[in-house]
């Protein structure tokens, strides 16, 4: 199936029902009968988080939820923050949807914002589109059918941006910029209370589990990664598009749907720019959050760069240049650090590294870890850390000088590696 947006091609794996790129299944505001009974369902469903990390949304449903019922500032009531900032330079699902499926995302707003008991309710994005999508989306509706309250709020884009507590932090008032844990917004977020930060993707799969159930949903999919997911595919000197697929499909699937021969292949850029590259060992892999995680990879956001004639260090270098200068510059650990590894892998592209240097590089790769307030180190770290040991031997040529892609004088990664605008 195939459908046509004014700005990504959009298609759903044949062997799928897909349940958010067509509207086939169309959103009812479905009034909620019994809160508990929809928690109880979402835990069910195995619905995990789309935002990066694959959190169990009704775990932290829950949290919120017993937090906002607990005592003090907290009783004022719980807050709910649909995520659509997207950050994340490979990904487009998030705008998508939000320009395309804006009642699917608040219909999965106001049901997260029933089970927690919240009375205030935010859509949070820094794409104009999606804005105007969501405005108009609001003013189609007749506030009681949300039974909450739902502000938007746009920012300007960034890739720190979308991080959970930099999201609270801007609602709040200030700069979109995260903020030393704990407290997680769990705890205390928005205006201090309990809040629920959940990505757009996640809460437009939440009307479907109302509608049909939890077995429904785990219908297709992974037992550890249930239901189907919003993947953007980019690279291969190919244009951007956004497939809907079940976890657990081959990846070589995913290649013959994207017209790419295995042959072609040298690995792929996962997770968007957080988790790393895999080398030709992506080619053995299925599409689930428990395979990524055991290869020491990710799906994270479904975003996924495919790599072909392109040098990874030539990429590797870009994609360290873009955490330089998109770090929020807060942590010096992170400010320093990213600094400092995009200039080896500069170096190293450009053939002047050191053995020393590329020692650094990966001794780097393995201290910087875990620092900082929010996880850009921590993408920085995975991506220096996975060029060095996935491309060995291109790494090597980088010392010699005799990667040949590169003494071409086309380092076409550099463009700086913005594959979506
Ligand atoms: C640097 C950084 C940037 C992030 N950017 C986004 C983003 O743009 N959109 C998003 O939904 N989550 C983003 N996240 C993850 C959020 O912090 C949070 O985990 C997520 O919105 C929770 O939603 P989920 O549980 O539905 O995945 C980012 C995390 C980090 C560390
Ligand atoms: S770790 Fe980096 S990106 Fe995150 S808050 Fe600190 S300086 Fe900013």
């Amino acid at each position: 199936m195939e459908y046509t947006d004014t700005a990504f091609r959009t298609v759903a794996w044949s062997g799928c029902a897909p349940r958010l790129l067509t509207d086939s299944d169309a959103p009812e505001y479905r009034p909620v009968l019994d809160t508990d009974q929809l928690l109880r369902e979402i835990e069910a469903s195995g619905l995990v988080g789309r935002g990066g990390a694959a959190f169990p949304l009704g775990v932290k449903l829950r949290a919120v939820r017993d937090n906002g019922r607990s005592g003090g500032l907290a009783a004022k009531g719980a807050v709910v923050v649909a995520n659509g900032e997207e950050g994340e330079p490979a990904s487009v699902k998030d705008r998508w949807l939000l320009r395309n499926r804006p009642h699917l995302v608040l219909d999965g707003l106001r049901l997260a914002a029933a089970i927690v008991g919240a009375q205030r309710a935010y859509v949070y994005v820094s794409d104009r589109d999606s804005a105007r999508s969501v405005e108009g989306a609001l003013g189609d509706l007749d506030p009681d059918i949300l039974g909450v309250a739902v502000e938007l709020r746009t920012v300007e884009p960034g890739y720190v941006a979308g991080e959970e507590t930099a999201a609270v932090r801007a609602i709040d008032g200030g700069p979109a910029k995260p903020t030393d844990k704990p407290p997680r917004p769990f705890e205390a977020g928005v205006g201090g209370r309990p809040t629920l930060v959940s990505n757009v993707e996640t809460l437009a799969n939440v009307p479907y589990v109302q509608r049909r159930g939890a077995a429904a949903f785990r219908s297709q999919g992974t037992v550890h990664s249930p239901g189907t997911f919003l993947a953007t595919i980019t690279g291969a000197n190919r244009a951007p598009v956004l497939y809907e697929l079940p976890h657990g499909l081959p990846f070589t699937e995913l290649l013959s749907l994207h017209g790419v021969s295995s042959e072609q292949v040298r690995g792929a850029l996962m997770g968007g720019y957080f988790a790393g590259f895999l080398n030709r060992r992506v080619l053995d892999t299925t599409l689930d959050h428990e395979t990524m995680r055991g290869l020491g990879s990710g799906l994270g956001c479904g975003a996924i760069t495919v790599i072909t004639d392109e040098c990874p260090v030539a990429v590797a270098a870009s994609v360290l240049a873009y955490f330089d200068r998109e770090n929020a510059g807060q942590c010096g650990s992170c400010f320093n650090g990213t600094a400092a590894m995009a200039a080896v892998a500069a170096a190293l592209r450009d053939f002047v590294a050191t053995q020393e240097d590329l020692g650094r590089l990966r001794r780097w790769s393995v201290v910087l870890r875990g620092r900082g307030a929010c996880a850009t180190l921590d993408a920085a770290t995975n991506v220096a850390a996975t060029l060095l040991d996935q491309f060995p031997d291109e790494v090597d040529r980088h010392l010699g000088g005799t990667c040949v892609d590169c003494t071409r004088g086309a380092f076409r990664a550099d463009r700086p590696y913005q594959a979506v605008s």
